[in-house]
């Protein structure tokens, strides 16, 4: 059988388990959805955020990009990211990073990608900002886990620059932040860094001056 097909035969079977389990559960999605949880992950094929959070559908909103990244001109990241805090009131915002990421081996490289360039860029500035402690790693992996680990912390300080996040740690003092990387060699979660809401922002990124900081 071919791959499509079996994605289709694979659902139905799926959803006939679920109504066999739960025979309300469709019912109960078709009218809302209030996630806790905004993930913002890579779009690699191998971390269904769901899956390895083993979550049921219904709790986290999710956004995916090449590398897991937050780039303050990309409307497509923001509207997303907007919609979660504003609207659906998430608790939590993800950003997960994950070893083994192609994106981020492609930014250490001398080589052009076309279209890629631009996007890759925002993790070549991640390099750049730790190039004396990475320069420092000899061992290529070690140094791209090392990459993986910044990038994904990046991530984080970039949605703390948003105002998407400063107007709502102002208003509800939520979302709380998170960077989490996955490993693929042993598919556990790993925690780098958990940024409470309402934490402090340095002046030079502040947009309300409720929020303090250095
Ligand atoms: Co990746």
């Amino acid at each position: 059988m071919k791959n499509i097909e079996k994605l289709i035969l694979q659902n139905k079977a799926w959803a006939q388990e679920r109504r066999l389990n739960d025979p309300a559960f469709f019912e109960r999605q078709q009218h809302s959805q209030k996630p806790h949880t905004l993930w913002i992950g890579c779009s690699d094929s191998r971390i269904p955020p769901d899956l390895i959070t083993d979550t049921d559908p219904g709790s986290m909103f999710v956004h995916r990009n090449i590398a897991n990244l937050v780039v303050h001109t990309d409307l497509n990241s923001l509207s997303v990211i907007q919609y979660a805090v504003e609207a659906l009131e998430v608790d939590h915002v993800i950003v997960c990073g994950h070893y083994g990421c192609g994106g981020v081996n492609a930014a250490m490289k001398e080589q052009d990608l076309g279209l890629l360039n631009g996007w890759l860029a925002n993790i070549r500035e991640v390099y750049h900002q730790h190039r004396p402690e990475l320069s420092q790693i000899k061992d290529e992996a070690e140094r791209w886990q090392r990459l993986v680990d910044h990038t994904t912390r990046a991530q984080v300080h970039n949605l703390m620059k948003t105002a998407i996040i400063q107007r709502s740690w102002a208003k509800r003092k939520a979302p709380s932040l998170h960077a989490w990387v996955y490993q693929l060699q042993s598919g556990e979660l790993k925690v780098l860094e958990t940024v409470p809401a309402g934490s402090g922002i340095d002046a030079e990124y502040r947009l309300f001056p409720e929020l303090g900081g250095a």
